[in-house]
């Protein structure tokens, strides 16, 4: 039996004697996407592992992501294959200075894109991921202003689209940030039949040569639906994997970097092995834990996007105070 056989046969044994379930992200390896549970966004893992029935969650993914699902469900074990798998835009919103700059807008509403640390969403009044966060937007009442961060890009495409007034703060995303807007456009002439899709964490310039503009499930759903035989796509690698085994029959180019190299695949996701899933479940860790009053705290934002996405009405806080947690 190979390495990787024996290690999914064991993952799937732990699995059943664990009663765990297991969630992944699209950035995923393919071998890991194909032993989860349930594969999917950001906005997909959290609502899965709040519905799941199962004892123990592993998300493999990065650590926000994990977070949200210990957030919303605090009686779960939730583990991760590797405490490492940070990301970008939790590393550049550090919690002193975004609470600063909260306190100095406290009229705001603070809208916290879901790639962010458990302590800033629990000084947000709503979540949102990139595929509800149009919706979340409509939703808040005209005459507010809108604190958005920790993604720039993501923010001002937002803006855009809506029309409102926003403020952002400057994070951004490592991997997305390095496709190239004239390499783009470089790219688009060689191939004038492609349909060019993008993650809103891509740069303005990028964007603006985009047919579709979408979270990673809504840029897998245009594959799988628009009829065309040829697609440019402007976000990590790991969404190729669902792409390609719906689209056989189509061309899916990667969308040019800057460089040569691997920078279209998130370092922090690509931490994650089947074998590091087959010892967490063994282990049982790393465990994912938040402290029960920042989790608090956290929920309540969470809850609101939950609620928001659902169509539910919500009432909206009128002025932020620092919260003790
Ligand atoms: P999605 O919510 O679209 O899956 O995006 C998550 C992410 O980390 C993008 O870089
Ligand atoms: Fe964070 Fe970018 Fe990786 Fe997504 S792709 S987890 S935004 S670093």
């Amino acid at each position: 039996m190979s390495t990787q056989t024996s290690l999914i046969k064991d993952i799937l044994e732990l699995k059943k004697s664990r009663k765990a379930e297991i969630l992944a992200h699209f950035y995923e390896d393919g071998d890991i996407q194909d032993i989860a549970d349930h594969v999917g966004d950001s906005l997909y893992l959290a609502q899965q592992g709040q519905k799941s029935s199962a004892d123990v969650i592993l998300l493999a993914g990065v650590v926000f992501m994990a977070e949200s699902v210990k957030i919303l469900s605090p009686n779960k074990t939730v583990l991760v294959p590797d405490l490492n798998a940070g990301c970008s835009l939790v590393s550049g919103s550090p919690y002193k200075e975004y609470l600063r700059w909260r306190l100095a807008h406290a009229n705001h509403i603070a809208v916290t894109y879901v790639n962010s640390s458990a302590e800033l969403k629990a000084i947000s009044d709503v979540i949102c991921t990139s595929s509800n966060a149009e919706k979340i937007i409509n939703a808040i009442p005209k005459d507010r202003g809108i604190l958005f961060g920790p993604d720039k890009n993501l923010g001002r495409y937002l803006a855009r689209k809506s029309g409102r007034d926003m403020l952002f703060w400057e994070g951004s995303c490592e991997v997305h940030v390095l496709f190239n807007a004239q390499h783009l456009h470089n790219m688009k002439l060689e191939h004038p039949d492609a349909v060019v899709i993008a993650h809103p964490e891509c740069e303005d310039g990028v964007l603006a040569q985009c047919d579709v503009i979408g979270s990673t499930s809504r840029l897998l759903a245009e594959v799988q639906k628009n009829p065309a035989k040829k697609f440019i796509v402007a976000t990590e690698d790991g969404i190729f994997h669902q792409m390609r085994k719906s689209r056989p029959d189509a061309v899916l180019l990667q969308a040019p970097i800057d460089e040569a190299c691997s920078c279209n695949q998130c370092p922090y996701m690509k931490l994650n092995t089947l074998e590091k899933i087959r010892n967490a479940l063994r282990d049982l860790k790393p465990q994912v834990n938040v402290p029960p009053p920042l989790a608090k705290l956290a929920q309540v934002s969470l809850n609101q996007m939950m609620d928001v996405t659902q169509g539910k009405s919500v009432t909206w806080s009128s002025r932020f105070f620092e919260p003790k947690f």
